[in-house]
């Protein structure tokens, strides 16, 4: 959600801030802008629309200099219109903020400001840091943003440049992520690490509160009394590679498509098949916390929030521990029973969700160890919990979390099996799920390997105005799932409800005119599902039916039909959420729309 750029060195800056830009577009579109400063002054070009009407006002009118910041926006105070794309400038032009996140007390300050004789140009809470910069200027840069961060409540990643004290970049963080990337004889500040992974893969990952002072030559990390503070240097560990579209329409496809390797990513080197178990680095917790574990709470939002339905149904039938999944925009600003003895599970892929990450600290202030579930390497969940499993899916760029989902049913199922080993569940049992997850990796290819078919069913439905999908046990997560990877992209209108709870309202909706999709795969509960599906025949629902073999049950009640192999109950989600992925990127991608950067929506959501 908004994207920040900066660069200073020995070369031209915009080429490094437009080409940062576009790796992060996928974290909001609706606006963009650079701030460069070339000689005495600060010079911007603003655009409203994608990055590339930026690129094209910049051809128009060149802006030169060897320092710069840059901002692609996801609206949060006033339209996307050109004079609320950052950059914003002070009074006098000679300050220029690019920020993310919130500035809460911004309306105080603004009539503080115009008091003095500020007049402001845009209706964003990021202009009153521009002017306070000003107002607070005394000499150098970092001391005025230091100070002017005092002033401010709210969140922020931001980037600063000045004309009176040219020569660096001031950044700070609270709230929103921001990294330092080292050249040589260059610096970078950015929110994201594709930004600048062309140019560099040594990041220093800023610390909340951190304000850094970036020059050409070096960078200086302090606190907010100006103190200097070290801070290590990470490598990134993956290639530009993973974040290009590889020759695939979209990176959700590319990303749907990359789900063998993803899912045996999450499992490498964790499972241990002869014990039924599984080893997990990260996970912080010994012999003695494992067993003390008195109930567990999962926090997570959309997409995650989905894979924690699917973990609860796991953990509680293999480990027998009461497990409640919580919105973690809920559970931060309710009064949620928490004990020491409690795990709070905080599923995340950005591992940035402003509410996932404020649910964490909620849990961790009430006494609950926390684990995260994360895919971002070194993002603020994975750095503040108690332990961690991360995902290994490599970065998710498609606005529609495809990928990461089933990385994270398998990694909940590593955790399931190696706490349900401890606490009582047979070495049969375990080895059994064991081989389940080894052999993922292939059953997903055989799904992948008949995409056609579920192009084809997509064609038949690419003008429905509405969508049901149904189905029962862990399979109704992956109702819920499906619904929603359809409405995100295509913009119709989809539910997704347990099976036999469509008899107390929804069936109300169906007739010859309504799809219905039943999860429906040969397990525990197929017979029940089966009813539902006549019920919805008898009214004429036209049915598309994820099944796991021939049934002869559902003869003449099916209309369209998407098979998918045999797996332990538990594990069917990470199978038959796929067909639905595809069928919500083949029906938006035959309505036009654009599939990577659905309206409205942004990868990771850093504003409550
Ligand atoms: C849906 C989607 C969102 C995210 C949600 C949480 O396709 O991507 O619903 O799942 O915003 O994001 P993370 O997992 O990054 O916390």
């Amino acid at each position: 959600m908004c994207g920040i750029i900066g660069y200073i060195g020995s070369k031209p800056a915009t080429p490094f801030l437009i080409e940062g830009l576009k790796r992060m577009e996928y974290r909001g579109y609706d606006s963009a802008g650079v701030a460069v400063c070339g000689g005495a002054e600060i010079i911007t070009r603003r655009a409203a629309g994608k990055i590339a009407r930026l690129e094209a006002a910049i051809a128009a009118r060149p802006v030169v200099g060897t320092c710069g910041v840059g901002h692609t926006r996801w609206a949060t105070h006033g339209p996307p219109t050109e004079r609320n794309a950052h950059p914003h400038l002070s009074g006098d032009d000679s300050v220029a903020v690019v920020h993310n996140g919130i500035i809460e007390n911004a309306n105080a300050l603004r009539a503080l400001l115009r008091e003095k004789g500020y007049e402001f140009r845009s209706d964003t809470d990021t202009e009153v840091l521009a002017h306070l910069v000003q107002e607070l200027y005394e000499g150098s840069l970092e001391a005025a943003v230091l100070s002017a961060l005092r002033e401010v409540e709210g969140t922020y990643g931001l980037a600063v440049v000045s004309s009176r004290d040219p020569g660096k970049i001031v950044a700070a963080r609270k709230g929103s992520p921001l990294l330092i990337g080292i050249g040589d004889g260059e610096h970078f500040i950015a929110s994201d690490a594709s930004a600048i992974l062309a140019h560099t893969r040594q990041v220093v990952y800023l610390d909340e509160g951190d304000v850094a002072v970036i020059t050409a030559d070096g960078y200086r990390v302090l606190d907010v009394n100006a103190l200097p503070l070290s801070r290590r240097v990470d490598q990134i560990d993956w290639d530009l590679g993973a974040i290009e579209r590889g020759g695939y329409a979209h990176f959700m496809l590319k990303e749907i498509f990359e789900q063998p390797q993803t899912v045996e990513n999450a499992m490498r080197g964790r499972v241990i098949a002869d014990d039924g178990t599984s080893k997990l680095g990260g996970l912080n917790l010994s012999h003695d916390q494992l067993m003390a574990i008195d109930n567990i709470i999962i926090t997570a939002c959309g997409t995650s929030w989905h894979s924690a339905l699917i973990g609860e149904m796991m953990i509680e039938e293999l480990c027998r521990i009461p497990v409640e999944v919580e919105y973690a925009s809920e559970f931060r600003y309710r009064n949620p029973i928490v004990t020491d003895r409690t795990l709070c599970i905080v599923i995340s892929q950005s591992g940035e969700t402003a509410d996932t990450l404020a649910a964490m600290r909620e849990a961790k202030r009430r006494g609950a160890r926390t684990l995260g579930l994360v895919n971002v390497v070194g993002s603020t969940i994975a750095r503040e919990d108690d332990g961690g499993i991360y995902l290994h899916a490599g970065p998710e760029i498609g606005v529609a979390s495809t990928k990461a989902f089933t990385s994270q049913v398998v990694a909940l199922a590593l955790f399931t099996l190696k706490l349900a080993r401890k606490r009582g569940l047979s070495v049969t049992r375990g080895i059994e799920i064991a081989h389940a997850l080894a052999a993922l990796p292939d059953q997903i290819r055989d799904v992948l390997s008949r995409a056609d078919q579920m192009e084809q069913i997509a064609e038949e439905f690419k003008r429905a105005p509405n969508f049901l999908y149904l189905g029962r046990g862990v399979n109704f997560p992956v109702a819920l799932e499906g619904a929603l990877k359809l409405k995100e992209i295509s913009y119709i209108h989809a539910e997704g409800y347990p099976a036999a709870e469509m008899k107390h309202g929804p069936i109300a909706l169906i007739d010859e005119m309504m799809p219905v999709v039943f999860v429906a795969p040969h397990d525990a509960v197929f017979e029940k599902v089966v009813s539902n599906v006549q019920e919805v025949k008898a009214r004429k629902g036209n049915i598309i039916a994820i099944t796991s073999r021939d049934e002869p049950a559902l003869a003449g009640l099916v209309d369209y039909e998407f098979r998918i192999p045999e797996t332990v109950d538990l594990l069917t989600p990470v199978l038959a959420s796929i067909p639905l992925q595809l069928l919500a990127y083949y029906i938006a991608v035959k309505r036009g729309a654009n599939v990577d950067q659905p309206r409205n929506l942004a990868k990771s959501v850093t504003v409550e």
